[in-house]
């Protein structure tokens, strides 16, 4: 069993990231800025932009961060992506999801110009990655295939099984396992709450990638001998062991699933830091034109 050390990776992609940036700089050119919008004060919302402003810093990226209260309007809320979409300082952004409920989330995502959406989320971006046209990937399944790259995992014609069907993760990762190149050539199948052969149908599979967000769910008599297992799970559950009083829980039961694995990814340190490193990326493509010009 290989554990696969998503910080190692996201660590060595910061540092690539940041001699770019400083080749930028010294040819006298802008350093790209990646502004966040936090609306509310969930504690994992908190954490996760903290951490992106924190990579932000480590990449020599100018970033900002735009608070609103749980109460605020669409229309406040709107106002302010058009005013980030004419801001020409900034060169992408994220909306930090879950927005509260009276807030319609597609409306938002679909007022964000998608020259500068840099999650992903646009319609566009989704359409376009979607038929293997240039786009800003979506983060995480983006760190995924990072990570099935760096650690040589072979996928053609292998059979992938995507546990969760989510516009972020699930969906996205199901289009780019098929497409037609590396990582990529797979044999997907999406399954999600109302399958009733989960368990049949991951016991067939060569990679298993876990994104439905229930601590502990893939157990070990749900995977074969040798198969790659993805835990996208961060549920975030109080606990007196840790100093910020919190633990991230994935969604497979690591102790008993990691010795059947030919390579497995922990929570932490599995997918959380590709996730952000592939913002970073879609950032530096969004500060040089890289994608749309
Ligand atoms: N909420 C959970 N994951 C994400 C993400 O990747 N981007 C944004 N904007 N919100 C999220």
């Amino acid at each position: 069993m290989q554990l696969i050390d998503g910080k190692a990776v996201s660590e060595q992609i910061k540092k690539e990231i940041a001699q770019e940036v400083s080749l930028m700089k010294a040819a006298g050119k802008k350093v790209p800025h990646l502004a966040a919008v936090l609306v509310g004060h969930d504690g994992g919302s908190e954490t996760y932009v903290a951490n992106k402003i924190k990579a932000c810093q480590v990449c020599g990226f100018e970033s900002s961060l735009l608070r609103f209260e749980e109460t605020v309007s669409e229309e406040t809320l709107l106002a302010a992506i058009d005013k980030l979409n004419k801001d020409q300082a900034v060169d992408g952004y994220i909306v930090q999801l879950p927005l509260p409920k009276h807030i319609d989330e597609h409306k938002i995502i679909e007022a964000i110009d998608y020259r500068k959406d840099v999650d992903g989320f646009h319609p566009i971006n989704v359409g376009r990655s979607f038929i293997g046209l240039p786009a800003f990937l979506s983060a995480t399944p983006a760190g995924i295939l990072e990570l099935i790259k760096r650690y040589d995992i072979p996928t053609a014609g292998k059979h992938v099984v995507v546990i969760g069907r989510s516009n972020i993760v699930g969906k996205p990762l199901a289009a780019l396992l098929m497409r037609k190149d590396y990582p990529g050539n797979a044999t997907v199948t999406v399954v999600h709450s109302y399958s009733s052969d989960i368990t049949e149908q991951c016991r067939k599979a060569d990679i298993i990638v876990c994104a439905l967000g229930r601590p502990g769910f893939l157990k070990a008599d749900m995977v074969k001998e040798g198969a790659v297992v993805i835990d996208v799970g961060t549920t975030r559950l109080p606990s007196d062991k840790t100093k910020s009083g919190f633990k991230l829980f994935g969604d497979v039961d690591f102790e008993a699933v990691a010795p059947k694995c030919s390579f497995i990814t922990p929570v932490p340190g599995g997918v959380g830091p590709m996730t952000i490193v592939s913002l970073m990326k879609n950032t530096l493509l969004a500060g040089s034109n890289a994608i749309y010009r």
